[in-house]
């Protein structure tokens, strides 16, 4: 077992380091969940497929959203070798409406890396290296998979489990700074038993879910309460520490929704890096409010092209604000076309930016978006699919109902073309 390299002396503390996981697995037992469709910690042959891809669902999604996209996975994609050989449309489809895209495609890569790895070796990775070079898969969720999907010894510290930890023992450093991340795993190795690892890594994903809770914990059925320093200073929600964020800036994009007579809706496929990488999408017009930079640099009113590179930059001033609009290359073509044709007002307004009707919010932005409609003739979509096709874009002309059932659209989109 790893020695401790924690500064708290738990020789002096009244903690009881070894009496953890005996209380801990008492409670699981008594009040623990045992029905997760994920749980392999007591099978007799564990599956590392179901722990590697619950997982991964539950990464940043909660067990109660997970439970019906993970029963429709499993249906469709029975075997690590079914999701590999999948098409990434098909997988974004099963995805869509759970958010955090990425990890849906570091998914379908991962499936095809550990399929490499099935057919040299003839099974699934068996150590927690093995793991962590699988895309999308951190120490925490190697730990798991360790544990409960292969029965080896494993530890897992996420989330949830940095609560319980910094609860029970006090630490107060903050849990953004690797030192106190160095803490955390080295106490949860030394409280995760030998045996049964995976036992405990489930009760303390259910503690950290069910008791140990963000706002209000429910330190009266909690069976680590009388050795917890948080409960004693009476300030569990002071833990754990961590450096508050920035707030999130926002982000304002139109959403062109380009349709023909039939009511087909033209639908771009968006670049594999940046947000939505793979989803298909409207056209965007993304808008950000660009701080500091000198009026010098601003075309008034005039849309002047600043950046050559494959994304195209616009800076726009409107109403003494300056804003940069971001386009793909298949967004730029798009623009272009439409502004020579003048079918397009101004990219930016006021509307747009007090007024935008969809608010998504993503990690790192809030995300304003407003649907913008336009209907062209015959003649019209001849020549803009013309533009296209000439520039090798990848692009499709579904109406509402076809483009829902079939692309897998974000949930953001969903939004737009029902609202
Ligand atoms: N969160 C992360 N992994 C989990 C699991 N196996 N069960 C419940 N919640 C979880």
């Amino acid at each position: 077992m790893p020695t401790l390299s924690t500064n708290i002396d738990f020789n002096h503390t009244k903690h009881s380091l070894h009496t953890f996981a005996p209380r801990l697995l008492a409670w699981f037992e008594t009040s623990g969940r045992h029905d997760l469709p994920w749980q392999q910690h007591q099978t007799d042959t564990p599956n590392p497929y179901i722990v590697w891809l619950s997982e991964v669902m539950l990464q940043q999604t909660q067990v109660k959203t997970v439970l019906p996209y993970f029963a429709r996975f499993m249906n469709s994609f029975p075997t690590v070798q079914d999701l590999a050989a999948a098409d990434w449309e098909v997988i974004a489809e099963h995805w869509a409406g759970m958010g955090y895209y990425a990890r849906a495609r570091n998914l379908h890569k991962g499936a095809k890396q550990l399929v490499e790895v099935i057919n040299e070796t003839g099974d699934f990775p068996q150590t927690l290296d093995g793991w962590e070079a699988i895309s999308g898969v951190g120490p925490s969720t190697a730990g798991a998979i360790m544990a409960m999907g292969l029965h080896k010894y494993g530890v897992i510290c996420d989330g949830n489990v940095k609560r319980v930890l910094t609860r029970w023992a006090g630490i107060d450093g903050d849990i953004t700074k690797s030192a106190t991340n160095k803490e955390l795993w080295a106490l949860a190795e030394r409280l995760t038993p030998e045996d049964n690892s995976g036992l405990f890594a489930q009760a303390m994903m259910d503690m950290g879910a069910t008791l140990c809770v963000r706002r209000s914990p429910a330190c009266h059925l909690c069976p680590l309460r009388e050795d917890c320093i948080a409960h004693a200073e009476g300030r569990e929600t002071d833990y754990p520490v961590k450096a508050k964020k920035k707030p999130k800036p926002s982000k304002f994009s139109n959403a062109l929704m380009i349709e023909n007579d039939d009511g087909e809706i033209l639908w771009l496929q968006r670049p594999d890096n940046g947000i939505w990488g793979g989803l298909w999408s409207l056209p965007l017009q993304f808008i950000e409010k660009v701080d500091g930079k000198t009026d010098s640099k601003v075309a008034s009113q005039e849309q002047d092209n600043v950046a050559t590179t494959d994304k195209q930059k616009l800076d726009v001033r409107s109403n003494d604000k300056l804003y940069e609009i971001e386009f793909t290359t298949a967004e730029q073509i798009i623009n272009d076309w439409l502004i020579e044709n003048n079918l397009v007002a101004k990219p930016v307004s006021n509307t747009l930016l007090d007024d935008a009707p969809i608010k998504h919010s993503l990690t790192h932005f809030h995300w304003y978006l407003q649907p913008q409609k336009l209907t062209l003739n015959g003649k019209q979509i001849a020549e803009l699919k013309g533009k296209l096709s000439a520039a090798d874009i990848d692009f499709k002309w579904l109406d509402k109902q076809k483009a829902q059932d079939s692309l897998g659209l974000p949930r953001a989109m969903i939004k737009i073309i029902e609202g």
